[in-house]
């Protein structure tokens, strides 16, 4: 296994065929899953020489947390599909790694067994329910067990149409629960229709598609907590988001997987920078595989990336040991993109780096 690319492929031959297709996936044509990748590739580095670069470190802080590099783990819903230690494993697997890990909503084991299950700081990903008092209950379970942000994912009021799991009927198999949704006292994923996959149907009966900026000062008030704002990709709606109390905003399009032809992220970091203009920090995901991609989410502003599909398929080789290692392999990428691109710090990696 010598990138991140092997463990997909591998990962393809051990999940069941259904689940394997919703995580891999994306919305309709999947043109914005392929495009997320595409504008990386479409990215050139102008490398510096003659720097020293025999010392390096790729340590920095995401809200003031130390990590080790800037590569977090995107939250990514029900991982128990991927292997049975689902996201405990995964915790497991980011605490190892010294980095951070955002937890799901729809995770397959309740918020508070995963906090406890290390002690390495986390934060937790918000889907805001229509039923404010059941949300109002997870986020005050989310602060009582520790976490430390809340990430408001505001890109899906509805689930995008992934056909490939309506196709399949995909829904839950026995044994498994979105955890957060049953404590809170509602159903388990229904069963998917002809024209749904059953998460479709989750994402209808329960999520609230009126969430406005509003919504962000109340979780910021009921929790005390910062409150990052996932899955925008326009200048405008950044601004929005901090100035109605946001601490950080990643551009995302969910990995492809909400509205099909949306554009690249890497193609509107650099507008969402300029947008926000210091005024809190700025991460990107989507498509992001190699160390080259860490150093040009950087290079464009960005303070750290997400990694959503690739820690699970770790996770679905070999548990907290295999989602370790996709973690290792691309710290590795990434520190020898530095020295190969005359970087020391983080901090050198500039926006000179990028050829226009
Ligand atoms: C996701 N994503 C996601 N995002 C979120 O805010 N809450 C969630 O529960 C999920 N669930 C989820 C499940 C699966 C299987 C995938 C692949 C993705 C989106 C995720 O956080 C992230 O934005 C993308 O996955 C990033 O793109 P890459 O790295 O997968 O290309
Ligand atoms: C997904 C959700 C659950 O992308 O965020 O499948």
């Amino acid at each position: 296994m010598f990138n991140l690319f092997d463990y997909e492929n591998a990962a393809r031959e051990l999940i069941e065929p259904a689940a394997f297709g919703y995580q891999v996936g994306g919305a309709n044509d999947e043109l914005t899953l392929r495009e997320n990748r595409r504008a990386w590739d479409d990215i050139a580095v102008r490398y510096r020489t003659m720097v020293d670069v025999s010392t390096r470190s790729l340590a920095t802080t995401v809200l003031g947390t130390p990590v080790s590099m800037p590569v977090l783990v995107a939250p990514t819903a029900m991982q128990k599909l991927a292997h049975p230690d689902g996201e405990i494993g995964m915790a497991r697997a980011a605490e190892q790694a010294g980095t951070l890990m955002i937890v799901s909503t729809t995770a397959t084991i309740g918020l508070a067994e995963v906090a406890a299950s290390t002690p390495a700081p986390k934060w937790f990903q918000v889907y805001i329910y229509q039923s404010r008092e059941y949300t109002q209950r997870l986020i005050e379970r989310a602060v009582a067990a520790g976490y430390q942000a809340l990430v408001l994912t505001v890109d899906a009021p509805f689930l995008g149409r992934r056909e490939r799991d309506i196709r399949n009927g995909f829904t839950l198999p026995t044994g498994m629960h979105i955890a957060n949704a049953e404590i809170s006292g509602m159903d388990v994923v229904p069963d998917a229709t002809a024209d749904a996959s059953g998460l479709m149907q989750h994402f209808r009966g329960l999520h609230d598609p009126s969430l406005t900026p509003k919504d962000i000062a109340w979780l910021r008030d009921l929790s005390g907590l910062p409150i990052v704002v996932k899955g925008i990709v326009r200048g405008d709606d950044a601004v929005r988001a901090i100035e109605h109390g946001a601490s950080a905003i990643v551009v995302s399009n969910h990995g492809g997987r909400q509205l099909d032809t949306s554009v690249a992220t890497a193609r509107v970091l650099a507008e969402v920078v300029t947008a926000v203009d210091g005024r809190g920090e700025v991460y990107v995901d989507g498509g992001i595989r190699r160390g080259t991609d860490v150093l040009k989410a950087l290079a464009l502003g960005a303070r750290a990336v997400l990694l959503g599909r690739p820690p699970v398929w770790g996770l679905a080789v070999d548990g907290t040991a295999g989602a370790r290692h996709v973690l290792e392999l691309i710290r590795e990428e990434f520190d020898l993109a530095m020295a190969l691109a005359g970087c020391r710090t983080v901090d050198e990696i500039t926006a000179d780096l990028i050829a226009s």
